[in-house]
């Protein structure tokens, strides 16, 4: 057996073991979508949008299957949410990569009254309705 055979023989393992033990999560970002709707400070979008947000990011992690539907109680400006995580992930991987969908969102959709954001590991989006 030559150099390169085994070279490749030994790297193909590495990738077998690395991807079984898999501790972190990837959260490298596949896309970032945002809603061309804008609200304004102290719109109550606001205020729902980041009780949803922050219910998805605590509560996803603990759910079976890592998929999470939710929606604000805030009568006059409703906003719904949706988080997800590879079923892979330990339940701190999935909190870790929901953090990072989050803040690439924020980084990307400012005041948007949608948005959705995809990472290799995870995804969360969310949506306002008016009424
Ligand atoms: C989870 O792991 C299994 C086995 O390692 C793999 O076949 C499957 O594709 C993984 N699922 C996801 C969503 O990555
Ligand atoms: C993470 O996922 C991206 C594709 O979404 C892939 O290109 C990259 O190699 C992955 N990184 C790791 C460490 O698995």
């Amino acid at each position: 057996m030559g150099f390169l055979p085994k070279l490749a023989a030994a790297v193909i393992g590495l990738l077998l073991l690395c991807s079984n033990v898999r501790s972190v999560p990837n959260t490298s970002v596949t896309t970032v979508l945002c809603n061309s709707g804008v609200y304004s400070k102290g719109d109550p979008f606001a205020t729902s949008l980041a009780f949803v947000l922050e219910e998805l990011e605590t509560l996803t992690p603990s759910r079976k299957g890592y998929n999470y539907f939710n929606i604000s109680p805030y009568p006059n400006a409703f906003a719904y949410g949706h988080a997800a995580c590879n079923q892979n992930l330990t339940s701190s991987d999935c909190a870790t990569c929901l953090s990072a969908a989050k803040t690439a969102m924020f980084g990307t959709c400012q005041s948007r009254i949608g948005a959705r954001s995809v990472l290799h590991d995870c995804t969360i989006s969310t949506k306002c309705l008016q009424q």
